[in-house]
């Protein structure tokens, strides 16, 4: 665990992409800094630190939340999703292979919280507009592009999840 400070630690009990750890932190360290610097899972990125960016974003108990605006201690008991349980053995998530085919990243710093905040979205994107899906990603800032890689992505993830099962 990276050093962020003296003070009293308080061991806590959570479940990362399926894995339990039990990890001591300070009351005042942050979801995200614990995932990254005490977990060592550094796809969950941190832009603003400020609840802002949306680069943080993680699946708590199944729903996005931004890791920067959370303190780990109230993380006790949850499950928690990161990027990095997302492709399965070797194999990318199929919202990671829509991002790439259609270009849905440049710098790719945004990325991670684009794919946690988009997964719930999986089964209804198809039907939906381009204005749709700009609006249920509008938690989401990318400093890169216009944004239309970013969404025909989403809209196109189902597609590419059916061709696994065909
Ligand atoms: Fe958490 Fe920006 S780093 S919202
Ligand atoms: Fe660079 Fe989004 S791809 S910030």
């Amino acid at each position: 665990m990276r050093e962020v400070g003296r003070g009293e630690r308080t061991r806590i009990a959570l479940t990362v992409n399926g894995e339990p750890h039990e990890i001591e932190v300070e009351a005042r360290w942050l979801l995200s800094d614990v995932l990254r610097h005490g977990l060592g899972l550094t796809g969950t990125h941190v832009g603003c630190e400020h609840g802002v960016c949306g680069c943080c974003t993680v699946l708590i108990d199944g729903h996005p939340a931004r890791s920067c605006l959370m303190l780990a201690i109230q993380a006790e008991g949850a499950r928690i999703e990161t990027v990095e349980g997302l492709a399965q053995d070797g194999r990318l998530h199929p919202l990671q292979e829509s991002f790439v085919r259609s270009h849905g990243l440049q710098c790719g710093f945004c990325t991670p919280g684009f794919l946690m905040g988009a997964l719930s979205l999986l089964a209804e994107a198809e039907g939906m507009s381009d204005a749709e899906v700009r609006d249920a990603i509008g938690g989401q800032l990318c400093r890169c592009t216009g944004y239309k890689g970013i969404v025909d992505a989403i809209r196109r993830a189902p597609a590419v999840e059916r061709e696994r099962t065909r």
